[in-house]
């Protein structure tokens, strides 16, 4: 049996069009409530990421990072943050958990084996992150470097899809990201709406979208798990190359390089320039500025977040703005891609 239900149509589109895929990985024992408990207990301390945001998606920078111990420095095990998770307003991330735990990677070999045999293509780069992730929680508009896949193992999320091409990015926005100047997070404009493929995932399937387009997501009112698998085909590579040879070109010789205009011929010449440079000048060094954790949390009130000292967090009466159903359009496009 496998993991993914293909179909030829699918096989062929896999990596260039919007799909959404039923697959058999979300009632794996792997995930069950108290396998993820000891997962977070056995992954590293320092890797685990949690992070609580603001309520407006139309509002940028509202994204926090917090740390797994109490103001006192004791540490919250598995359970305690799920307990938090389940009330509070938070982001885990497992970052590369196919890298530290041998029973999730031998899950993402086996999906990226099936992937290969599948869709033909060679697959580079297969980082597997888990999110588990308060209710109502969202994560605001942004890109990826890389291919995507979204697995819904438990709750729903609203998805909303926008094209790569729409100009819904700059391309100066776009090299920042490829050049890791900026994190991934980017403008939005619920106008951008009009042009989005509006999914709400469900546990048993996986959503997975052309590299580089822009996408923000809203949790149902029930605690979400998700697997962002992470990827690089030749072909993505290439073009993220591309990028960021680009975003060079501008920063150090003031150029105004194009990713649509730009002639493809030129292609070779940045990526061997792109090559170059990380390796001679080990990578552009930007001014992005690391988040720093500024909350705790406390087990005695799970899910409340204690900010640090003098840390202004957003402003909760800000209006909110609704996210929109699924258009006529949108679903008929969902349907097509299901
Ligand atoms: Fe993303």
């Amino acid at each position: 049996m496998t993991l993914i239900n293909w179909t030829p149509e699918k096989q062929r589109a896999f990596t260039r069009e919007n799909l959404v895929f039923t697959q058999n990985v979300a009632d794996s024992p792997l995930f069950t409530e108290e396998a993820l408990i000891e997962l977070i207990d056995r992954y590293p301390r320092e890797s685990l990421e949690i992070f609580t945001m603001g309520y407006d998606p139309t509002v940028f920078g509202e994204w926090y990072l917090g740390r797994r111990t109490t103001r006192e420095g004791i540490e919250l095990d598995g359970r305690a943050l799920m307990e938090a998770v389940k009330h509070g307003r938070l982001w885990l991330n497992l970052r590369r958990v196919n890298h530290s735990d041998p029973a999730v990677g031998a899950l993402c070999d086996q999906i990226f084996r099936e992937v290969a045999e599948k869709t033909g293509t060679h697959n580079l780069k297969t980082d597997l992150g888990l999110l588990i992730s308060s209710p109502n929680a969202h994560v605001v508009y942004h890109l990826d470097m890389p291919m995507v896949m979204l697995w819904q193992i438990r709750g729903v999320k609203k998805v909303c899809l926008y094209p790569a091409d729409a100009g819904f990015f700059s391309d100066r926005q776009i090299e920042g990201i490829a050049l890791r100047e900026s994190d991934e997070n980017l403008p939005y404009e619920t106008a951008f709406d009009d042009k989005a493929l509006i999914h709400d995932l469900k546990p048993g399937e996986m959503l997975t979208w052309p590299q580089n387009a822009p996408h923000r997501i809203v949790n149902g009112d029930m605690v979400n798990v998700s697997l962002s698998i992470e990827f690089m085909t030749p072909r993505a590579l290439w073009h993220a190359n591309v990028i960021y040879a680009n975003g060079l070109l501008r920063r150090l010789f003031g150029l105004n390089p194009s990713l649509k205009r730009s002639p493809k011929i030129l292609e070779p010449l940045k990526i061997v320039f792109a090559r170059a440079y990380k390796l001679l000048k080990g990578g552009f060094k930007g001014h992005k500025s690391p988040l720093k954790a500024c909350f705790s949390l406390d087990p005695k009130w799970p899910g409340t977040i204690v900010y640090d000292e003098g840390v202004k967090p957003f402003t909760l009466n800000r209006p909110m703005q609704a996210v929109p159903a699924a258009s006529k359009r949108t679903r008929k496009r969902s349907d097509k891609a299901a």
